[in-house]
Protein backbone atom coordinates (compact mmCIF):
# COMPACT_ATOMS: atom_id res chain seq x y z
CA UNK A 1 0.00 0.00 0.00
CA UNK A 2 2.25 2.88 1.16
CA UNK A 3 5.30 0.70 0.28
CA UNK A 4 5.36 2.07 -3.32
CA UNK A 5 5.33 5.92 -2.20
CA UNK A 6 6.81 6.37 1.07
CA UNK A 7 10.26 4.05 0.78
CA UNK A 8 12.67 4.60 2.96
CA UNK A 9 12.15 2.21 5.84
CA UNK A 10 10.92 -0.26 3.16
CA UNK A 11 13.87 -1.57 1.85
CA UNK A 12 14.56 -2.91 5.08
CA UNK A 13 11.32 -5.46 4.67
CA UNK A 14 8.61 -4.36 3.29
CA UNK A 15 7.11 -3.65 6.79
CA UNK A 16 3.76 -3.86 5.66
CA UNK A 17 3.60 -7.65 4.79
CA UNK A 18 6.24 -8.14 6.75
CA UNK A 19 5.51 -6.35 10.10
CA UNK A 20 5.49 -9.48 12.18
CA UNK A 21 8.84 -10.47 11.00
CA UNK A 22 9.82 -7.23 12.10
CA UNK A 23 8.18 -7.39 15.36
CA UNK A 24 9.75 -10.73 15.82
CA UNK A 25 13.05 -9.43 15.06
CA UNK A 26 12.80 -6.35 17.58
CA UNK A 27 11.83 -8.53 20.68
CA UNK A 28 14.71 -10.86 19.64
CA UNK A 29 17.06 -8.71 19.54
CA UNK A 30 15.49 -5.74 21.52
CA UNK A 31 16.69 -2.47 21.39
CA UNK A 32 20.08 -2.94 19.24
CA UNK A 33 18.48 -4.01 16.68
CA UNK A 34 15.96 -1.11 16.60
CA UNK A 35 19.46 0.74 17.21
CA UNK A 36 20.94 -0.63 13.97
CA UNK A 37 17.28 -0.34 12.18
CA UNK A 38 17.71 3.86 12.31
CA UNK A 39 21.25 3.93 11.88
CA UNK A 40 20.31 1.70 7.92
CA UNK A 41 17.33 4.01 7.71
CA UNK A 42 18.77 6.86 7.51
CA UNK A 43 21.81 6.11 5.12
CA UNK A 44 19.13 4.29 3.30
CA UNK A 45 16.90 6.90 2.68
CA UNK A 46 17.20 8.39 -0.33
CA UNK A 47 13.51 10.39 -0.12
CA UNK A 48 15.51 13.81 1.51
CA UNK A 49 12.89 15.97 3.11
CA UNK A 50 12.40 19.47 1.14
CA UNK A 51 10.55 22.42 3.61
CA UNK A 52 7.19 22.84 2.44
CA UNK A 53 7.48 26.73 0.19
CA UNK A 54 3.80 28.00 0.37
CA UNK A 55 5.84 30.41 -2.44
CA UNK A 56 6.21 27.79 -4.95
CA UNK A 57 2.78 27.56 -6.80
CA UNK A 58 3.49 23.71 -7.36
CA UNK A 59 3.66 22.63 -3.47
CA UNK A 60 0.85 25.44 -3.16
CA UNK A 61 -1.03 23.42 -5.70
CA UNK A 62 -0.39 20.05 -4.23
CA UNK A 63 -1.28 21.63 -0.92
CA UNK A 64 -4.91 22.61 -1.99
CA UNK A 65 -5.51 18.93 -3.76
CA UNK A 66 -4.39 17.48 -0.06
CA UNK A 67 -6.67 19.46 2.06
CA UNK A 68 -9.74 18.81 -0.51
CA UNK A 69 -8.89 15.29 -0.31
CA UNK A 70 -8.49 15.32 3.39
CA UNK A 71 -12.43 16.98 3.54
CA UNK A 72 -13.69 14.65 0.96
CA UNK A 73 -12.50 11.61 3.31
CA UNK A 74 -13.76 13.12 6.77
CA UNK A 75 -17.48 14.11 5.00
CA UNK A 76 -17.39 10.85 2.96
CA UNK A 77 -17.17 8.89 6.56
CA UNK A 78 -19.84 10.68 8.71
CA UNK A 79 -22.12 10.95 6.12
CA UNK A 80 -21.50 7.07 5.68
CA UNK A 81 -22.08 6.90 9.29
CA UNK A 82 -24.81 9.31 9.96
CA UNK A 83 -27.10 8.01 6.75
CA UNK A 84 -25.94 4.27 6.08
CA UNK A 85 -24.98 2.88 9.67
CA UNK A 86 -27.31 5.23 11.67
CA UNK A 87 -30.42 3.83 9.16
CA UNK A 88 -29.54 -0.17 9.50
CA UNK A 89 -29.02 -0.10 13.28
CA UNK A 90 -32.01 2.00 13.52
CA UNK A 91 -33.32 -1.06 11.19
CA UNK A 92 -32.14 -3.78 13.53
CA UNK A 93 -28.72 -4.13 11.63
CA UNK A 94 -25.64 -2.08 11.89
CA UNK A 95 -21.84 -2.14 10.69
CA UNK A 96 -19.53 -4.81 12.06
CA UNK A 97 -16.55 -5.41 11.19
CA UNK A 98 -16.92 -8.77 10.26
CA UNK A 99 -19.60 -7.48 7.54
CA UNK A 100 -18.89 -10.57 5.21
CA UNK A 101 -21.39 -13.32 5.19
CA UNK A 102 -23.69 -10.99 7.92
CA UNK A 103 -27.23 -10.39 6.22
CA UNK A 104 -27.97 -6.85 7.03
CA UNK A 105 -24.62 -5.58 8.20
CA UNK A 106 -22.08 -3.51 6.49
CA UNK A 107 -18.43 -2.76 7.14
CA UNK A 108 -17.05 0.00 9.77
CA UNK A 109 -16.64 3.31 8.51
CA UNK A 110 -13.29 3.43 8.60
CA UNK A 111 -12.93 -0.27 6.73
CA UNK A 112 -15.20 1.85 4.18
CA UNK A 113 -12.39 4.64 3.94
CA UNK A 114 -9.48 2.55 3.98
CA UNK A 115 -11.27 0.44 0.96
CA UNK A 116 -11.97 3.64 -1.01
CA UNK A 117 -8.03 4.59 -0.37
CA UNK A 118 -6.37 1.12 -1.45
CA UNK A 119 -8.65 1.54 -4.61
CA UNK A 120 -6.89 5.37 -5.04
CA UNK A 121 -3.72 3.10 -4.48
CA UNK A 122 -4.07 1.02 -7.07
CA UNK A 123 -4.82 3.25 -9.37
CA UNK A 124 -1.18 5.05 -10.76
CA UNK A 125 -2.90 7.44 -12.92
CA UNK A 126 -4.26 9.49 -9.43
CA UNK A 127 -1.63 11.83 -8.33
CA UNK A 128 -2.56 11.47 -5.12
CA UNK A 129 -3.74 8.76 -2.39
CA UNK A 130 -4.57 8.66 1.41
CA UNK A 131 -4.22 6.22 4.26
CA UNK A 132 -5.40 6.21 7.73
CA UNK A 133 -2.43 5.45 10.49
CA UNK A 134 -1.90 5.39 14.22
CA UNK A 135 0.32 4.57 16.96
CA UNK A 136 -2.88 2.93 18.78
CA UNK A 137 -3.63 0.78 15.13
CA UNK A 138 -6.55 -1.98 15.57
CA UNK A 139 -5.75 -3.17 11.50
CA UNK A 140 -2.33 -4.37 11.93
CA UNK A 141 -1.43 -2.65 8.88
CA UNK A 142 -2.34 0.57 10.04
CA UNK A 143 1.14 1.27 12.09
CA UNK A 144 3.43 4.28 11.61
CA UNK A 145 5.70 2.64 8.79
CA UNK A 146 8.49 5.43 8.12
CA UNK A 147 9.74 8.73 8.99
CA UNK A 148 6.92 10.56 7.93
CA UNK A 149 4.36 8.76 9.95
CA UNK A 150 6.69 9.17 13.06
CA UNK A 151 7.46 13.17 12.72
CA UNK A 152 3.98 13.37 12.35
CA UNK A 153 2.64 11.83 14.70
CA UNK A 154 4.94 13.53 16.91
CA UNK A 155 4.36 16.90 15.86
CA UNK A 156 0.33 15.87 16.21
CA UNK A 157 0.53 14.27 19.93
CA UNK A 158 2.71 17.74 20.71
CA UNK A 159 -0.32 19.97 20.06
CA UNK A 160 -2.40 17.74 22.48
CA UNK A 161 0.30 17.28 25.11
CA UNK A 162 -0.67 19.13 28.90
CA UNK A 163 -3.94 20.51 27.20
CA UNK A 164 -6.63 20.26 29.73
CA UNK A 165 -9.69 20.52 26.81
CA UNK A 166 -9.06 18.40 23.49
CA UNK A 167 -12.03 19.77 22.06
CA UNK A 168 -10.15 23.08 22.21
CA UNK A 169 -7.12 22.21 20.10
CA UNK A 170 -6.84 24.00 16.60
CA UNK A 171 -4.94 21.02 14.79
CA UNK A 172 -2.50 21.98 12.72
CA UNK A 173 -1.29 19.26 10.14
CA UNK A 174 1.77 18.11 9.18
CA UNK A 175 3.29 19.03 6.07
CA UNK A 176 6.45 18.15 4.01
CA UNK A 177 7.30 17.48 0.61
CA UNK A 178 9.43 14.34 0.06
CA UNK A 179 12.01 13.67 -2.91
CA UNK A 180 11.22 9.88 -4.10
CA UNK A 181 13.49 9.26 -7.24
CA UNK A 182 12.52 11.32 -10.06
CA UNK A 183 9.20 12.65 -8.10
CA UNK A 184 8.50 15.10 -5.13
CA UNK A 185 5.82 14.54 -3.00
CA UNK A 186 3.66 16.36 -0.55
CA UNK A 187 2.64 14.84 2.36
CA UNK A 188 0.07 16.16 4.29
CA UNK A 189 -0.80 14.33 7.59
CA UNK A 190 -4.38 15.83 10.36
CA UNK A 191 -4.84 13.90 13.46
CA UNK A 192 -7.69 12.38 13.42
CA UNK A 193 -9.55 12.60 16.50
CA UNK A 194 -12.22 11.04 18.59
CA UNK A 195 -15.08 13.04 17.58
CA UNK A 196 -18.00 10.71 19.86
CA UNK A 197 -18.29 8.55 22.23
CA UNK A 198 -18.68 5.77 19.89
CA UNK A 199 -15.42 6.45 18.61
CA UNK A 200 -14.08 6.25 22.46
CA UNK A 201 -16.15 3.42 23.29
CA UNK A 202 -15.17 0.95 20.22
CA UNK A 203 -11.50 1.72 20.42
CA UNK A 204 -11.57 1.78 24.26
CA UNK A 205 -12.88 -2.11 24.03
CA UNK A 206 -10.61 -2.79 21.42
CA UNK A 207 -7.39 -1.74 23.83
CA UNK A 208 -8.36 -3.84 26.07
CA UNK A 209 -8.40 -7.29 23.91
CA UNK A 210 -5.45 -9.83 24.80
CA UNK A 211 -4.37 -9.57 21.00
CA UNK A 212 -4.19 -5.76 21.04
CA UNK A 213 -2.59 -5.54 24.29
CA UNK A 214 0.41 -8.03 23.45
CA UNK A 215 0.63 -5.90 19.92
CA UNK A 216 1.15 -2.54 22.04
CA UNK A 217 3.68 -4.42 24.41
CA UNK A 218 5.48 -6.01 21.12
CA UNK A 219 5.71 -2.16 19.64
CA UNK A 220 6.65 -0.99 23.02
CA UNK A 221 3.43 1.26 23.39
CA UNK A 222 2.00 1.67 26.73
CA UNK A 223 -0.98 -1.13 26.61
CA UNK A 224 -5.06 -0.49 27.58
CA UNK A 225 -5.37 2.81 26.59
CA UNK A 226 -7.87 4.83 27.64
CA UNK A 227 -9.19 7.29 25.20
CA UNK A 228 -10.88 10.26 25.54
CA UNK A 229 -13.25 12.32 23.75
CA UNK A 230 -11.69 14.20 21.42
CA UNK A 231 -8.55 13.06 21.88
CA UNK A 232 -5.79 11.96 19.05
CA UNK A 233 -7.30 8.30 17.45
CA UNK A 234 -5.14 8.37 14.39
CA UNK A 235 -4.16 10.62 11.18
CA UNK A 236 -4.88 10.83 8.13
CA UNK A 237 -2.18 10.88 5.49
CA UNK A 238 -2.88 12.30 2.02
CA UNK A 239 0.31 12.33 -0.45
CA UNK A 240 0.30 14.24 -3.24
CA UNK A 241 2.63 14.14 -6.24
CA UNK A 242 3.76 17.02 -7.47
CA UNK A 243 2.97 17.59 -10.63
C1 LIG B 1 -17.67 0.02 16.38
C2 LIG B 1 -16.28 0.24 16.57
C3 LIG B 1 -15.60 1.48 16.05
C4 LIG B 1 -16.04 2.77 16.07
C5 LIG B 1 -17.37 3.30 16.56
C6 LIG B 1 -14.97 3.57 15.51
N1 LIG B 1 -13.92 2.79 15.15
FE1 LIG B 1 -12.18 3.40 14.34
N2 LIG B 1 -11.71 1.50 13.93
C7 LIG B 1 -12.41 0.40 14.36
C8 LIG B 1 -11.80 -0.77 13.78
C9 LIG B 1 -12.26 -2.21 14.03
C10 LIG B 1 -10.72 -0.34 12.99
C11 LIG B 1 -9.82 -1.18 12.13
C12 LIG B 1 -10.54 -1.33 10.81
C13 LIG B 1 -9.70 -1.99 9.75
O1 LIG B 1 -9.57 -3.19 9.79
O2 LIG B 1 -9.17 -1.25 8.93
C14 LIG B 1 -10.68 1.10 13.13
C15 LIG B 1 -9.73 1.90 12.54
C16 LIG B 1 -9.59 3.24 12.79
C17 LIG B 1 -8.47 4.04 12.35
C18 LIG B 1 -7.26 3.55 11.55
C19 LIG B 1 -6.15 3.06 12.41
C20 LIG B 1 -6.45 1.74 13.07
O3 LIG B 1 -6.71 1.77 14.28
O4 LIG B 1 -6.42 0.70 12.41
C21 LIG B 1 -8.72 5.31 12.79
C22 LIG B 1 -7.81 6.52 12.62
C23 LIG B 1 -10.00 5.30 13.45
N3 LIG B 1 -10.51 4.03 13.44
C24 LIG B 1 -10.61 6.41 13.96
C25 LIG B 1 -11.94 6.40 14.41
C26 LIG B 1 -12.71 7.60 14.71
C27 LIG B 1 -12.18 9.02 14.60
C28 LIG B 1 -13.96 7.18 15.08
C29 LIG B 1 -15.16 8.01 15.42
C30 LIG B 1 -15.51 9.07 14.47
C31 LIG B 1 -13.96 5.73 15.05
N4 LIG B 1 -12.71 5.30 14.63
C32 LIG B 1 -15.03 4.94 15.37
C33 LIG B 1 -13.47 0.40 15.19
C34 LIG B 1 -14.26 1.50 15.44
Amino acid sequence: MQLKRTGSICSLGHCGRFKSVLVRCRLQMGVALSVLLSAMHVQADDHAAIKYDPSNPSHREAFKVAEAVNSIVRSVRSNYTKRLVKKLKADGYGADMESIGKPGFIPLPAQFVKYVGIQLQRDTKQSFSYVLKSQWNINDTAFLEDEVDRVSWAFLDAQQKGVDSFKSIQWKPFVTVRQSGEESVLEYVAADTAAGESCVACHNAWEQRPEIIERRQMDGVAARKLFKLHEMLGMLRVSVTLE
